[in-house]
């Protein structure tokens, strides 16, 4: 049986946009986020305080951070990999962070420079200062159906990492089908090892659309029983650390489907569409989204 309601994590202000060659200007990413805060949407990953050598797109992060409308209700999550970026966004004003690893080494080892032992230790320490400042942590598993770099990744792996970062505290994992390589049975196979260790209760699934599988995916993990879905306004985004790898599934997309099955969300398609366009339109490039698309917004 499907869930009731399915919480939508908006990931298209950092995942959407951390893979944007041309910087985009800071209002329009602040225009972007308060407008997705009038669609209804819960959380909207706002952010990332990574390092601006890595990722030079999410370098006016405090900026981002202090200039949107922060409405009641609504979470603002950005990305820390470390001590340092998880100290900048309290200083900027966050109330709620996500830490990211993976469960390839070789993708860790790009994507955030160091070992996959390295970076829970890493994250231990993150965890620590959040817990003293009351923050809640959302923990990213990346490569969960497979790794650019390592290729097939062992449904035992994803456990076995989902299960250390669920056990340090995070309330939240979030599976990454970083490159969108997964089919539903390689989903359902891993959804299954991981839901042995990781109550279903606190997983997210989080698809890249590269191959057209988000959203059969998707509902494998709804059937399942998961019931809170990563998804990207416009299908923007993708990882600078996989490269190929496009954007996560369209929220419209995914609101689309829900909406059908009668599954609530809370969020207005409509206004959802707007936004898409209006960052369409920012970034002068056609909207991913096959319901806006079909709609002809665009
Ligand atoms: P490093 O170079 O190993 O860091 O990078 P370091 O600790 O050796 O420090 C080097 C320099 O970086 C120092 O500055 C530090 O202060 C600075 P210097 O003394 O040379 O002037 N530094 C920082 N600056 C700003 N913010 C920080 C920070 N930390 C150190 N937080 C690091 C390690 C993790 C920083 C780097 O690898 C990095 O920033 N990686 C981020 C990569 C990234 O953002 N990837 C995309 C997000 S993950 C994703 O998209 C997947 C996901 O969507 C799920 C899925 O799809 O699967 C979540
Ligand atoms: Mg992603």
């Amino acid at each position: 049986a499907f869930p009731k309601r399915v919480k939508v994590v908006e990931v298209g202000p950092r995942d959407g946009l951390q893979n944007e060659k041309n910087v985009v200007p800071t209002p329009v990413k602040i225009n972007l986020i308060n407008m997705l805060s009038e669609t209804g949407l819960q959380v909207i990953e706002a952010t990332s305080f990574v390092s601006p050598r890595w990722v030079p797109q999410m370098a006016d992060h405090t900026e981002v951070m202090q200039g949107i409308n922060k409405l009641p209700g609504i979470s603002y999550p950005v990305l820390t990999p470390n001590l340092k970026g998880f100290q900048a966004a309290v200083a900027a004003g966050a109330k709620e962070v996500s830490i990211f690893g993976a469960a390839s080494e070789l993708f860790t080892k790009k994507n955030i420079n160091c070992s996959i032992e390295e970076s829970l230790e890493r994250f231990g320490e993150v965890m620590k200062a959040a817990r003293a400042a009351s923050i809640p942590v959302r923990g990213y598993v990346s490569c969960v159906l497979g790794c650019p770099y390592e290729g097939k990744i062992s449904a035992a792996k994803v456990a076995e990492v989902s299960k250390k970062m669920y056990s340090m505290g995070c309330y939240e994992i979030s599976l990454g089908d970083t490159i969108g390589i997964g089919t539903p049975g390689s989903m359902k196979e891993m959804l299954t090892a991981v839901m042995k260790e990781v109550p279903v209760g606190a997983l997210a699934v989080h698809c890249h659309d590269t191959y057209g599988q988000a959203l059969a995916n998707i509902l494998v993990a709804l059937q399942m029983g998961v019931s809170v879905v990563d998804a990207s306004v416009a299908g923007l985004g993708g990882c600078p650390y996989a490269q190929g790898a496009s954007g996560n599934v369209a929220t419209e997309d995914l609101v689309y489907m829900l909406n059908g099955l009668g599954i609530h969300t809370g969020v207005d398609l409509q206004k959802l569409m707007d936004t898409g366009t209006f960052i369409c339109n920012a970034l002068n490039r056609r909207t991913n989204s096959k319901v806006s698309q079909a709609t002809c917004r665009l």
